[in-house]
Formats: C-alpha cells, sequence, structure tokens
C-alpha cells in the first residue's frame, strides 16, 4: 500500500490499484478533458475518451469511505455522460457547479463562446459532511445588508440578521483562471502547467467536503494544486500524476510551502 502524503508518478489505474479500499474521504479529480491541450489531453476518439474516463472512474470509487465525497472537473459536454455514469453506478448527485472562469471568451461565430467548466459534486450516500460555514461569501448587496444587520429584515413573520461569515456558497463560482490572471496585456506566457487550477478554487471543495486530518486524493494533480490546498488545509493527502516534470513541480511547491510556514 502507498503512503500518504506522497506524489506518485505513476499512471492512475497502477496508482488506484495500490490505495486501499475505503480509506479516502474526499477525491478531487480534474482529468484530461480531450480538448488536445497537451498529448495527454488528446484521445483518437470521443469512444476512446469516455472508455478511458469511465475506467478510471470505476476503479475510484471503491476508494471513497462510505461517506466520501467525489468532485470531477470537466467541460459541460463530458460532464453530461459523467453525470449520467455516477448516477448509474449508484453514487448520490448533489451539484453541478458552474465554474465561471473570466477565460477563454474568444472566436466562437456560430454559437455563444465557451467560458465555463463543470465540476460534478457527488457522494457515496446521503451521511457526507459539508463544512458550509467555512465557505460562506461576502454578501454582494452591501446596502441591504449594512440596513439588515442593525434592523433585521422581515421574512416569513420573522426578523432575519445577515450572517457575519457572509452569505451560503452558491453553485456558480466566479473565480479567475490562472491562465486569466497571468495574461499580460492580454497574452498569457507559457506557464509549467498547461490547464493549473485556481488554488482557491481546489480549498473551497476541501474546506466543504473534508475536516483536517481527512485523506483527499487526486490521480491527475498535475502542477499539484490538490495537494498544495491539502497541506494547507491540514488534511492528508494522497496522489499521482503519469508525468515526471509535472510531479517534481507538484513536488518542488509543496517543499517551498513547507519552508515558508
Ligand atoms: C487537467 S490536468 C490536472 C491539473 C491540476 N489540477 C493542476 O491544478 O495543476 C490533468 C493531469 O493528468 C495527467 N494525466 C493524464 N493522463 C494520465 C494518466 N493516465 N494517469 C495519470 N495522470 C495522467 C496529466 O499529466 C495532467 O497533469
Amino acid at each position: 500500500m502507498l503512503k500518504i502524503n506522497q506524489i506518485y508518478h505513476k499512471d492512475c489505474l497502477d496508482f488506484l490499484s495500490q490505495v486501499k479500499d475505503g480509506s479516502v474521504d474526499l477525491a478531487v479529480i480534474d482529468p484530461p478533458y480531450n480538448m488536445h491541450k497537451a498529448d495527454w489531453d488528446t484521445f483518437t476518439s470521443e469512444k476512446s475518451f469516455f472508455e478511458f474516463t469511465f475506467r478510471w472512474i470505476d476503479a475510484l470509487i471503491p476508494k471513497l469511505k462510505s461517506n466520501g465525497s467525489l468532485y470531477i472537473f470537466n467541460t459541460p459536454y463530458n460532464s453530461a455522460f459523467i453525470l449520467s455514469y455516477l448516477t448509474a453506478k449508484g453514487l448520490f448527485f448533489q451539484n453541478w457547479i458552474t465554474w465561471d472562469k473570466r477565460d477563454g471568451l474568444g472566436g466562437a461565430k456560430r454559437k455563444y463562446s465557451n467560458g465555463q467548466e463543470t465540476i460534478l459534486f457527488f457522494t457515496k450516500d446521503g451521511n457526507h459532511i459539508f463544512n458550509y460555514d467555512d465557505i460562506r461569501l461576502p454578501y454582494e448587496s452591501i446596502e441591504r445588508i449594512a440596513h439588515a444587520k442593525t434592523k433585521g429584515i422581515l421574512k416569513a413573520g420573522k426578523r432575519w440578521f445577515p450572517n457575519p461569515k457572509g452569505r451560503l456558497c452558491g453553485e456558480v463560482w466566479h473565480i479567475a483562471s490562472e491562465r486569466h490572471k497571468n495574461k499580460i496585456n492580454g497574452k498569457t506566457p507559457k506557464m509549467p502547467h498547461v490547464t493549473p487550477k485556481p488554488l482557491e478554487l481546489v480549498e473551497r471543495i476541501i474546506k466543504a467536503s473534508s475536516n483536517e486530518g481527512d485523506l483527499v486524493l487526486d490521480c491527475f494533480v498535475g502542477s499539484g494544486t490538490t495537494a498544495l490546498a491539502a497541506r494547507k488545509l491540514r488534511r492528508d493527502f494522497i496522489c499521482s500524476d503519469n508525468n515526471k516534470h509535472y510531479v517534481e513541480l507538484a513536488t518542488m511547491k509543496l517543499e517551498n510551502f513547507d519552508k515558508n510556514n
């Protein structure tokens, strides 16, 4: 069996076969999308892409604890098939999260421009944890909230006062992509990984769906975002990627974090 708090250089199926069944509290999975962004994201056909996707999903499900949670990133189109597959496997659908990534809005002339990705949130049963208080966001209607803080707002015969920690988090997430954040004069310089996820976004998932000391798994860890977020939030992690260069990059990021904290 594999050691925790390690990033392994392994293919996802080989890695998953070595993870103990029923040991994972939370899986954060950002797999290939078949968008041809790199060799690892290029499949010969849609059929072969979904065969690959369903194979790692089958290998992953037994690794989750009975009250574990699973988040899977993908395009909205691919997510529709993945949702249907997970539902057929008996997992519990919780949310279709739309990530408005403030990016990618170029080019389309015969349809609307793509600017979103999907994050499917499933759980193994209905007894999962969900720390909604830990991911509250600032209220948007500042004036109304300022008024409500002192006098409250009458709702169904009761006075409602805003929560000092902010509003509940909805299922549309407005978080700029790393590509967008790194743009200089509208152009993104070459980044160490082609498709890194924002740390803030992965931290939100980990805060909501795990507690300190829980085990977080990512079998497509890339530049190491999940491992870093887990370390920051004092969760254990077990991660892998089949690209040696990315494993070195992710390991270096963790070492730098440890040195400075
Ligand atoms: C979308 S990226 C993950 C990015 C990551 N979330 C981050 O923030 O940097 C997908 C990753 O899957 C890896 N990958 C692709 N096919 C794989 C396979 N069969 N087994 C393991 N890793 C694979 C790629 O090397 C790539 O780093």
